[in-house]
């Protein structure tokens, strides 16, 4: 199946760079749907930063920005965003019956060939499948943080997703430049959530019983692990309350308190101190990013 035009649901963090490395591919047109205009105006402007950047590094040349950004649409409403679409990708908030009653819903505004592909962190794809009308049409497709310059997309298997879609998802990948894992059976996290969320999730214990400083967990992590953002970086980078959505699903999925969320990340959340897209977490954003 060939695969002309691509609808993103949300125009977020993830949203707006995986529309982006979709209207990359010349042959996409990408379609971008989310509930506010405030969201979709943010998301159109994280794109527009994201290409001047690419333009001065001489990644992109300033036509292909252009036409990346011509080959990009944005809208309110969700039937015009899927009612032609080949591929709908879907990138909203971490919730579970957000995801849910947006799957069921476009999938009836949809063409009956378009495959569903969800970016979740976490959430089980064989659910997000069943809440469709096309279970074998849906499968994971997890970018990663910042979609633009990470190279990683797992394709996540549900229970009746088919071979022809993973097949379609993989070519779908590769002509965004993107290499491909294959999580052969939907388990929470996947592979790399599994192992970081727990992580990151623990270097919150660390401030919690007053172990270390944010700033020197990260500096022992960068110098010790060369990770290249500490995690208390990464976790504003990423946003805390996604954080605490996946690790409740961990909790939720697994019933094994080793997944309990550190309280001060759920008081964090509760306080609206989200990360950077908040201009508040571990550390200020307010003015750029901070100097650790
Ligand atoms: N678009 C285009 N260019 C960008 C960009 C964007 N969105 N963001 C940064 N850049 C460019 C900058 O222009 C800069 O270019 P030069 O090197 O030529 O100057 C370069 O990228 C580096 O940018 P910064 O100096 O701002 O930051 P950095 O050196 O720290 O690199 C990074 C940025 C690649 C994000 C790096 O810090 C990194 O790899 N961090 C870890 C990211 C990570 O772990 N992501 C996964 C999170 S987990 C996840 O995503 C899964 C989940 O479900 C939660
Ligand atoms: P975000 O909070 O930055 O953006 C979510 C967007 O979804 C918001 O703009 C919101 O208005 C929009 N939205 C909510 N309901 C909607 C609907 N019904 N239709 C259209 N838009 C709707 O979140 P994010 O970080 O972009 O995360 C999005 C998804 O990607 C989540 O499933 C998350 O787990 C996953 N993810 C996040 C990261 C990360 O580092 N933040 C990495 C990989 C995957």
């Amino acid at each position: 199946m060939e695969i002309r035009k691509v609808a993103v649901l949300g125009a977020g963090l993830m949203g707006h760079g995986i529309a982006q490395v979709a209207a990359q591919v010349p042959g996409y047109q990408v379609v971008v749907r989310d509930v506010e205009q405030r969201f979709i105006d943010n998301g159109e402007a994280m794109i527009r930063d994201s290409l001047e950047r690419f333009v001065k590094k001489g990644v992109l040349t300033e036509r292909q920005a252009k036409e990346t950004l011509g080959r990009t649409k944005f809208t309110l409403d969700l039937n015009e965003a899927v009612r032609d679409a080949d591929l709908i990708i879907e990138a909203i908030t971490e919730d579970e019956n957000l995801k849910v009653s947006l799957l069921k819903e476009a999938s009836q505004k949809a063409p009956h060939h378009s495959i569903f592909a969800s970016n979740t962190s976490s959430i089980s794809i064989t659910l997000l499948g069943t809440a469709t009308n096309r279970p074998d049409k849906v499968c994971g497709m997890h970018f990663f943080n910042p979609p633009q310059l990470m190279k990683l997309v797992e394709i996540v298997r549900g229970a009746k997703t088919s071979d022809e879609t993973v097949e379609i998802i993989k070519s779908v990948a590769s002509r965004m430049g993107k290499e491909t894992v294959i999580v052969k059976k939907d388990s929470p996290g996947f592979i790399v959530n599994r192992i970081l969320v727990p992580a990151l999730n623990e270097a919150i214990f660390l401030i919690h019983e007053g172990v270390a400083s944010p700033e020197d967990v990260d500096k022992a992590m960068k110098l010790g692990l060369n990770w290249p953002m500490g995690p208390f970086t990464l976790l504003d980078y990423v946003g805390l309350d996604t954080t605490l959505a996946i690790i409740d699903v961990f909790l939720k999925e697994f019933q094994d308190s080793k997944y309990r969320p550190c309280p001060l990340l759920k008081q964090m959340v509760r306080g609206g101190l989200y990360g950077r897209k908040s201009g508040r977490g571990f550390y200020d954003w307010s003015k750029g990013p901070p100097e650790i």
